[in-house]
């Protein structure tokens, strides 16, 4: 099993090099590792761990010796950064007021507030929301809504996604980490690739030649499958790539053909990761809106579905009835998370710096060929390292050389796809931060280039 673990997710974490970074960390900090992977059920990506963390705050990390680590991952709850000091008050105030829980049947004025503040910053189709705890439930609420409002059952989304655990999220999902073992998952759950212009199959260059064949796979299931209920997936994929805007233009018009949803899941992408405040916005309006991670400020779990009016047909039937689904302290870290984000511009931020840091990304790839691509939008870009410019063999070992070297250096990043530097750091990162980041890297490809 371990041979064969999966490196779609992430950078595995029993090779030599994490071993060699574990090796350097404290005794008291080893003992702790070796005392959560004792008692944790163990799971090929969650243990044994990497460190030990004392403080999460701002976009930093820190580990139990105060080493601090800008984190441009964070699981994607700190767009407005970890441990926000006017969310974690507004929680504590709505704590204090003995106002923790509301049983089923009732509301509470936090929940109220935010489904509304949810409406008006979302596109403006969307006026329904529904919450839930976690990504993958929403996911789970998304799928169940499609299936009520269209009377259809199948699915569409993309190999090589993640949208969750749970039979029906890990299903759509495109990972077989999730799946194997698993005996039947749900049924009718077809996959097509999500557009990839640097590595697409072809070798064609032209965008819209490109477009055309990812678009045609799902045709092709389309004219053989009448009882498909939606369409799934991230407006831009996690690696990241950027579709074309004609790309979604054209799903969309295929879910109106075929009387089936369009569901985006932007529980990474939303709330400004991108430079918009959705990541649709750079592209359609979905039918479904996922929501997740940064929408319980870090501090909370909570996700949730934003819909459009004609799909409130739910008289009889319920999808989420979820104990924790107006639970007032998670919707009092969304509300104050939310207008952190807007009040402190974070989005523009995102936007303008990260332009920046792909600037500087791009000046950096013209001098390693190490870095075949560079791609993303606002704060959510990808390089795809290379050990060779022409045949894209991806680079693993180099990645993973790059990664420590970072670690080291107090930049800590995850990598996808084995060969593919994930850069998602928290919106509230400054022009500093980005040149810390480019920093790092370049000392860290100046060490793989010599090796
Ligand atoms: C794109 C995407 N969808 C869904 C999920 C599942 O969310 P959760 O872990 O809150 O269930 C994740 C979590 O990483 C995700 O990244």
């Amino acid at each position: 099993m371990q041979n064969n673990i999966s490196l779609e997710q992430g950078d595995i974490n029993q090779s030599q090099l994490r071993q060699d970074y574990n090796a350097q960390l404290t005794e008291e900090t080893k003992q702790w590792i070796e005392k959560d992977a004792k008692y944790f059920l163990h799971q090929a990506l969650s243990t044994p761990v990497m460190n030990v963390l004392s403080k999460t705050e701002g976009p930093f990390i820190y580990d139990l010796q105060g080493k601090a680590y800008l984190d441009l991952h964070g699981n994607g709850v700190h767009n407005a950064g970890f441990s926000n000091p006017v969310v974690t008050q507004k929680v504590i105030e709505q704590l204090t007021r003995s106002l923790a829980f509301t049983p089923r049947r009732y509301t509470n004025i936090p929940a109220v507030q935010l489904a509304e503040k949810l409406i008006a910053v979302t596109p403006k189709e969307l006026t329904r929301v529904l919450f839930c705890p976690g990504g993958s439930e929403a996911i789970e609420m998304a799928i169940m809504l499609a299936k009520q409002v269209t009377g259809k059952w199948k699915t569409i989304s993309f190999w090589d996604s993640y949208h969750g655990t749970g039979f029906q999220a890990a299903s759509l999902g495109g990972e077989e980490h999730f799946t194997v073992g698993q005996g039947p998952m749900v049924p009718g759950a077809f996959h097509v690739e999500f557009p990839n212009y640097y590595r697409n199959p072809w070798g064609l260059t032209d965008t819209t030649a490109i477009d055309e064949e990812y678009l045609r796979q799902i045709k092709i299931i389309l004219q053989r499958n009448p009882d498909m209920a939606a369409i799934l997936g991230e407006p831009i994929s996690a690696t990241p790539v950027v579709p074309s805007r004609y790309y979604w233009e054209e799903v969309q018009s295929l879910c109106r053909r075929y009387g089936m949803l369009l569901i985006f899941d932007e529980i990474i992408e939303g709330f400004g990761r991108t430079g918009k405040l959705f990541a649709s916005e750079h592209f359609v309006t979905p039918d479904v809106l996922v929501l997740g991670k940064t929408l319980g400020g870090g501090l909370m779990p909570f996700a949730g579905i934003v819909t459009r009016e004609e799909f409130n047909v739910l008289q009889n039937r319920s999808i989420g009835h979820f104990t924790h689904e107006k639970n007032p302290l998670c919707c009092t870290a969304g509300l104050a998370t939310l207008e952190y984000l807007l009040d402190n511009k974070l989005v523009e931020n995102a936007a303008t710096l990260g332009d920046y840091l792909m600037d500087q990304l791009r000046a950096l790839q013209d001098i390693y060929p190490i870095i075949g691509n560079v791609a993303g939008k606002g704060f959510h870009i990808g390089l795809d390292l290379v050990k060779d410019r022409k045949t894209k063999e991806r680079a693993v070992k180099e990645a993973e050389i790059i990664m420590y070297h970072c670690m080291r250096e107090g930049v800590a990043f995850k990598i996808i796809e084995g060969n593919v530097i994930t850069m998602r750091p928290s919106l509230v990162i400054t022009k500093d931060h980005c040149d810390m980041i480019i920093h790092a890297l370049r000392n860290a490809l100046e060490k793989v280039s010599l090796s």
